[in-house]
């Protein structure tokens, strides 16, 4: 059954179109959000959180037509958000009806802080209704996700007693959040190993972990976490979300990918199994980042891992020159392996000659040793005065100096 998947996999559940687009700015309408989830399906995530059916009218339409189009029968499961309340949850699984594997997603704060200054309830009234709620949500759906608010901030000795009320009242995963970003990765791989060894029922369910971006450790942390049980990893495309963003899903699963022999042993498998640790294809990873950039409209920073502009570009001479001798003097992982043609050698002030030379051979320009070392100077003298040195640049230095000469 679709709910109940491998213990020695990762989930890949993408809350891009949920927890993503309550970035400022990035709200999409329904047809976007339609084109957003078509390609996380090729993209191969397991579960989509379509939005907030309850939120507003448009969240409602979008999550219904996610789940009439893309939750096929072998599509990902469609996921709808609804804080811990019975019009939250009907909206939710009325909005999930058409898919062929919906699920609610049901949430309360269970720190002190939210406790007190938030909801105004006391830990004995948030425990009841995050069991009556998980019941409610169960009767309606065979797949309820519960997630305990700020989980990250929350007091672990209650957070125990609440997942154990969500799992009994029949929650298929619990999902951890660290709703502000504000655990370390020890502070965090430590509660997913508390929760896993204290919370009685916890083999009837699945470890999930959501965290925020806030102090940049979001997916260090959900590392850790999977060294200690988390099998559901919540996350976005290019890190958008609420304040900081949240968990890139590009950075985590090549970080699986890329480290699979680290983490297999922490799933159960030999260390040199080379089995893919989610089911993510990687080479759909570029496509999806640009359209998340183009219909949000948040641009990506030129230095974000794997998917910014500069993630596969070299610059200096001496990494230059190393990469053309062999990729693996400076590359972790292959450019195509996201979905790229193949790195970028960026011609500046700090290229050499080599770099120089292989980029003027695929321009067609075969000099001799002289004539190259004369384009080179001036190559440089460019160089300093410009950021980064075109082909126009580079076929005017040739023309110019050389075959006039
Ligand atoms: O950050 C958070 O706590 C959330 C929950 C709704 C899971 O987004
Ligand atoms: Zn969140």
């Amino acid at each position: 059954m679709k709910t109940q998947p491998q213990k020695d996999r990762i989930i890949i559940f993408d809350t891009t179109l949920r927890d993503g687009e309550q970035c400022p700015g990035a709200t999409l309408n329904v047809d976007e959000k339609l084109v957003i989830a078509r390609q996380l399906a090729r993209l191969g995530v397991d579960v989509i959180e379509a939005g907030f059916p309850f939120a507003s009218p448009g969240d409602f339409e979008a999550v219904s037509r996610i789940a009439q189009i893309v939750g096929t029968e072998e599509g990902p499961i469609i996921c709808g958000l609804a804080r811990s309340t019975r019009p939250d949850i009907q909206a939710a699984a009325e909005a999930l009806k058409p898919a062929a594997h919906g699920r609610i997603h049901t949430f309360i704060a269970t720190s002190d802080i939210h406790l007190q200054y938030k909801l105004k309830k006391t830990r004995e009234e948030v425990l009841a209704i995050a069991g009556d709620m998980v019941a409610y949500a169960k009767s309606l759906i065979d797949d309820v996700e519960f997630s305990p608010e700020d989980a990250g901030r929350s007091d672990p000795e209650f957070l125990y007693q609440v997942l154990e009320r969500a799992i009994a009242a029949g929650a298929t995963t619990i999902n951890i959040p660290d709703t502000v970003g504000y655990t370390t990765p020890a502070e965090f791989g430590a509660l997913i190993r508390g929760i896993a060894e204290h919370v009685p029922n916890v083999d009837q369910a699945v470890i999930s972990v959501h965290g925020h971006n806030d102090l940049g450790l979001a997916v260090a942390n959900f590392l850790e976490a999977v060294k200690y049980g988390a099998r559901q990893l919540e996350c976005t495309i290019n890190g958008i979300g609420e304040r900081a963003g949240n968990a890139a899903l590009e950075e985590l699963v090549m970080a699986l990918h890329v480290r699979r022999q680290y983490y297999n042993p922490f799933l159960g498998r030999p260390v040199d199994s080379e089995a893919p640790l989610t089911r993510i294809d990687t080479r759909q990873i570029y496509k999806t980042s640009r359209l998340v950039s183009n219909l949000t409209g948040l641009l990506v920073q030129p230095n974000k891992a794997i998917v910014g502009a500069n993630a596969f570009a070299h610059e200096s001479g001496i990494h230059q020159d190393g990469v053309l001798k062999h990729k693996l003097t400076y590359e972790i992982m292959d450019a195509q392996s996201i979905g790229l043609t193949d790195n970028q050698i960026v011609l500046g002030k700090h290229s050499g000659r080599n770099a120089f030379r292989t980029r003027l051979k695929e321009l067609g320009f075969e000099l001799s040793e002289q004539d190259l070392n004369k384009a080179f100077l001036r190559f440089k003298e460019l160089a300093d005065k410009k950021k980064e040195i075109s082909d126009w640049d580079l076929e005017a230095i040739v023309n110019d100096e050389i075959q006039q000469a």
